[in-house]
């Protein structure tokens, strides 16, 4: 397979980038929050609704038939690239919070009781802080956190004292979608698993960031949300040790996941449909296939050096700018960069940045806790993808200069 390493060639597959908003060329810097979609993803969603498109495994006619071997197809190019052990261990669902949810209620159904805790990092988002509170509200388990020091970096001094005997899961980002830092997954995976205890890792950025291969980290769950991978919104995965998912009882009971029923009982399917009931978004699914696609025919070198070389130039810019507080610093970063600047409201920014065709997310970027950590009400913050460019990066930065002009 030809590998593309030339971003004119990348972008030329994202009919999104071209247009003009505000009268200006769109920069699309709000990645971390959603990525636009490759011409193989909006084509396979096409077709599939104008034509392929039969409810899948629940009937023996042509177009059910194509459907189920498109949306399987998509599992298996699923499996190869998190590098999962069996097809049974990838379950598709609607993203990272549903993936987050689904293991919030089985597992800790099946697993976790009073007095137990679930440590989380003081540094996550809602979806993976609120469902555990729910569990545990639930559970009558407990919350524990690990803090950030204040470049943001986990405070793995202390993961230690903080993982004793009571700790049955952890549950923590791979990179923060405020911080934008790549934390030592493996580091927390392997001391976790000395304690006893189980992890969750939430990939929604680092799945974008970095090659995740699940039996190189050891996790016992990895989730991730296909929006952010240049797939459709409405998907996402459950990755989970088939010995765990075989024990956890499903949360969502319907047609697909049963085995057989009767009036009083049922048995459930073998994985992963146990955890699939319902018709899912199998045309979402199938054509998440098609993103994962995309991804790797990306070459890596290319795509590591091209976001080395953007975030050196951002982050250098950046810092010369008069008041500017930069949240998430240090070498493991990724092209994510989250700011305040003195005097100035995060949104006010964003909206006259919108107004010179940048694209820019403003607000407390669904996490609340990490923001009273910094003792703000919110941040700008610019995330990236493959397909932007230094000269978009060169635009970004002399329009906030701009727009700080017009601010301050
Ligand atoms: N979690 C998404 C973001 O960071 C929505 O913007």
């Amino acid at each position: 397979m030809e590998l593309y390493n030339n971003i004119e060639k990348i972008r030329e597959q994202f009919p999104a980038l071209t247009q003009r908003v505000n009268n200006r060329e769109l920069v699309y810097f709000d990645n971390g929050a959603t990525a636009q979609k490759p011409v193989g993803v909006i084509n396979l969603l096409n077709e599939m609704n104008s034509g392929v498109n039969g409810n899948i495994h629940r009937a023996v006619h042509e177009l059910s038939a194509r459907s189920t071997i498109l949306y399987e197809g998509a599992r298996d190019a699923v499996k190869l690239f998190i590098n999962a052990g069996d097809r049974g261990e990838i379950i598709f669902t609607s993203g990272t919070t549903a993936s987050i949810n689904l293991v919030a209620n089985s597992y800790t159904s099946t697993f976790i009781n009073k007095g137990d805790i679930i440590l989380l990092t003081e540094a996550e988002h809602h979806s993976n802080l609120v469902p555990w509170q729910m569990a545990c509200s639930r559970s009558g388990a407990e919350l524990r956190f690990l803090p950030v020091d204040e470049q943001g970096n986990w405070r793995m001094d202390l993961l230690d004292e903080l993982l004793d005997k009571r700790v049955k899961l952890v549950s923590a980002a791979h990179i923060s979608n405020v911080l934008g830092i790549i934390n030592p997954v493996k580091q927390l995976i392997d001391k976790a698993h000395s304690a006893g205890a189980k992890v969750l890792i939430d990939g929604a950025q680092g799945i974008v960031h970095t090659e995740v291969d699940v039996k190189e980290l050891d996790c016992d769950f990895y989730v991730f949300s296909g929006h952010k991978l240049y797939g459709p919104t409405g998907t996402g995965i459950l990755y989970g040790k088939r010995n765990l998912l075989e024990e956890m009882v499903p949360w969502m009971g319907g047609g697909d996941m049963v085995g057989s029923v009767s009036l009083e009982k049922f048995s459930f399917a073998e994985l992963p449909l146990k955890f699939e009931a319902g018709t899912p978004n199998f045309i979402g699914a199938a054509a998440l296939g098609e993103a994962i696609k995309f991804v790797k025919s990306i070459d890596k070198g290319f795509a590591e050096k091209h976001e080395k070389e953007i975030i050196s130039f951002i982050t250098r810019e950046l810092s010369k700018i008069d008041g500017i507080r930069m949240y998430g610093l240090g070498e493991n970063k990724i092209s994510l960069f989250s700011f305040n600047i003195e005097g100035i409201h995060p949104s006010d920014l964003a909206i006259l940045l919108n107004k010179m065709g940048v694209a820019v997310r403003s607000g407390m970027m669904c996490c609340e806790p990490l923001m009273s950590r910094y003792g703000v009400t919110g941040m700008v913050r610019a995330s990236l993808a493959v397909y932007n460019t230094m000269k978009e990066a060169e635009i970004f930065i002399e329009s906030i200069k701009r727009g700080v002009r017009m601010l301050s």
